[in-house]
Formats: structure tokens, C-alpha cells, sequence
């Protein structure tokens, strides 16, 4: 495997060696891990299956979960997908950026079934990644692309994770350095009558409500029904030591994850401690979630304990990680994505 250093504001991006290895390694039908603005995918070109199915036996991911498929624009985007008038204004609102629509599947799409998980609807994101959209109209095909994570750990939000989390399942990785938002775009279901949000994510769900001009509904299935995405298992995101919530002291020997100042009392007992955002701000909180979940891991500490964070704006998406990293990993629901 081998890891390329790109400077991502680069005009040159694709001269750069390291990018047109990645464009070969795509067409061949093989992975590229890649950033894109919320986490680092795992990408291979949706319209193969051959290719599509690495993607599936390097995370080790359960077969019936589908894949979003990345484009460089919206205008590809409508080739695979039915966009109604509420898909265009969300596309229009915040695309490219972090956010996935799924979609009535259009006929004709060349996105293989493998990707869809043999749905009748897609999953289409066109991400606000320079990387990530340049590979894309390079290699002139949609890219599919899940988290570049084993299935169940935490999201990669550097090239350093994916390395330590994938090894060698992946033949390339692109570094551009630590993704700007650090969780998964949010994920709104527009195929009925009912605007569903299926995964909150890094477009807050009163900035999507605002351009529907009215309430999403949803999500549900993050606690024992079925769940919303496919993928929304229960547990998932899961660190190796255990994670408990809205923690407002902490026992010796545990790490604690705050919001806002390490309150003097608990700096005094903790092991590990690290704040999300010192200053209480939701956007900085979102982008070192993973990767203070897994430094926090790496201490060694039996149990993480996780300061209360507010549920508004990208509160949504930062407690939705955080309760599927605290699930219960033996019972049942337990799967992981
Ligand atoms: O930010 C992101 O969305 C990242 C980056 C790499 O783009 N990708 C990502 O992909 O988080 P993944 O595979 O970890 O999550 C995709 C989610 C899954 O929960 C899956 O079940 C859901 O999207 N999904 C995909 N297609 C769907 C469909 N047709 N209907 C419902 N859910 C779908
Ligand atoms: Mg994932």
C-alpha cells in the first residue's frame, strides 16, 4: 500500500503523480482511500461490480448495506437518480457539501447493483472535497464510497487512521491532510411524500428544514426498531473501551471526552482527557470527534466517559455517533456496519 501526500488547494492536483496513480487504480477496478470533506472514503468505481465488491471484503461490511456514490457535480448526479423540486433545492442548497440524497433510482443508471444493495432507490453525494470530486470527473465515473474504516470502528478523519484501521486491504491512499468536518454527511430520503431524515450528519437538520419549508421526519431505528439507513446498525463506531454518556463526574482510571473546559475536579483523576471544542463550539466538536475517540481509545483507559452535548444544530449528529459507540455490543442489535 502506499500513501500520497496531496495539497488539496493544488490548481496542479491532477499532475500530480500520486493522483494519477489513483486515477489508474480506479479505472484498473481497484481502492483508493480518499478524503473528502466529512470523513475519508474508501472508493472504487460504483458502475464495477468486481471492483465494488473489494470494497465490501476490505471493511469486512455486512453485503446487504448500500454505498453512496460520489460525483463531481449535480448535473452527473441526475443521470442515476429522479430529482423532484425538494431534491433540487436541497442540491442546490448544499451541494457540493456534506450532505447524501437518496433518490428514486433513474432506468438506465450504470450504478451496479451491488452498490444499491438491489434497491430501487440511490444514494448520490456530491462532496465538497477537491480530491475527491477531481477523481471523480478524471476517472469519469460515479465513486462509490463508504467510510475507509473496518466495519463497526470509528470513521477515519486522516490518512494515519485509514493506514492503522485498513493496512493493506487498501493499495492507495490519498493524504490530504484531516477532513474539515469529521462526520458523515447527513442523509435525507426523498422517496414518498415524506422528507425523511434517514442519518443526521454535517449539515444540520434546521438548515435542510429551512430549505424544505417545513419538518423532516425521522430519524427512527437508532434504538431497537429497524433501522432508518440500512446501515444504521445500533452499535457502530465502536471504540474498545466502553463509552458511557452524559457523564457529569468520572471514576480513576477512566478518559474523559468534554464539551466546553475540563471542569478542574475531573482534570485532577483523569487519565486521558481531551475537550471536543474548549470553547463549546458544535462545528469544532463534530471535526475532532473520531479522532479524539480514538486517541482517547489508544490510552489504554477501560472506559471513555462523555460530557453531555447539546442536541441542536450538529449536536444531532455528534450524539447520534456517541450513543452507537455506547451501544451494547454483545446483545441483541449488535451488529455493526
Ligand atoms: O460522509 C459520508 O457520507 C461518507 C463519505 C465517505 O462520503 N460516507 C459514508 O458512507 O458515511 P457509509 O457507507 O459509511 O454510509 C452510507 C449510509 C449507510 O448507512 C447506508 O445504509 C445508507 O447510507 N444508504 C446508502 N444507500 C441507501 C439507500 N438506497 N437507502 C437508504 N440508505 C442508504
Ligand atoms: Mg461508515
Amino acid at each position: 500500500m502506499t500513501i500520497w501526500r496531496i495539497d488539496a488547494k493544488l490548481a496542479e492536483l491532477s499532475e500530480t503523480e500520486g493522483f494519477r496513480h489513483a486515477c489508474s487504480t480506479i479505472v484498473a477496478g481497484d481502492l483508493v482511500a480518499v478524503p473528502t470533506e466529512t470523513v475519508y472514503g474508501l472508493a472504487a468505481d460504483a458502475t464495477n461490480p468486481l471492483a465494488c465488491a473489494k470494497i465490501y471484503s476490505a471493511k469486512g461490511r455486512p453485503s446487504f448495506n448500500p454505498l453512496i456514490s460520489h460525483f463531481s457535480n449535480t448535473t452527473d448526479a441526475r443521470i442515476h437518480g429522479l430529482f423532484d423540486a425538494r431534491a433540487e433545492a436541497l442540491a442546490e442548497a448544499f451541494w457540493p457539501g456534506p450532505l447524501t440524497l437518496v433518490l428514486p433510482r433513474r432506468e438506465g443508471s450504470t450504478i451496479c447493483d451491488l452498490v444499491t444493495a438491489g434497491l430501487d432507490s440511490v444514494a448520490l453525494r456530491v462532496p465538497d472535497s477537491p480530491v475527491m470530486q477531481a477523481l471523480s470527473q478524471a476517472t469519469g465515473r460515479p465513486l462509490a464510497a463508504p467510510s475507509a474504516n473496518r466495519s463497526g470502528r470509528i470513521s477515519p478523519t486522516t490518512a494515519k487512521a485509514v493506514d492503522e484501521d485498513l493496512g493493506d486491504a487498501v493499495p492507495v491512499i490519498l493524504d490530504a491532510g484531516p477532513t474539515r468536518v469529521g462526520v458523515e454527511s447527513t442523509i435525507i430520503a426523498l422517496i414518498d411524500k415524506e422528507a425523511r431524515l434517514l442519518r443526521p450528519g454535517g449539515i444540520a437538520r434546521e438548515e435542510a428544514e429551512r430549505v424544505l419549508g417545513g419538518p423532516l421526519c425521522g430519524p427512527t431505528g437508532s434504538r431497537g426498531d429497524a433501522p432508518a439507513a440500512p446501515g444504521m446498525l445500533l452499535s457502530h463506531y465502536a471504540p474498545r473501551a466502553k463509552v458511557r454518556l452524559d457523564a457529569h463526574s468520572i471514576t480513576p482510571g477512566e478518559a474523559y471526552l468534554g464539551f466546553g473546559p475540563v471542569p478542574e475536579a475531573i482534570c485532577e483523576i483523569a487519565g486521558a482527557r481531551l475537550s471536543l471544542s474548549e470553547t463549546g463550539d458544535l462545528a469544532e466538536a463534530a471535526a475532532h470527534l473520531f479522532s479524539h475517540l480514538r486517541a482517547l481509545d489508544a490510552s489504554g483507559a477501560p472506559s471513555i466517559a462523555v460530557a453531555p452535548i447539546p442536541n441542536t444544530g450538529l449536536g444531532e449528529a455528534i450524539n447520534d455517533r456517541l450513543s452507537r459507540a455506547a451501544a451494547d455490543r454483545t446483545g441483541a442489535g449488535a451488529r455493526t456496519d
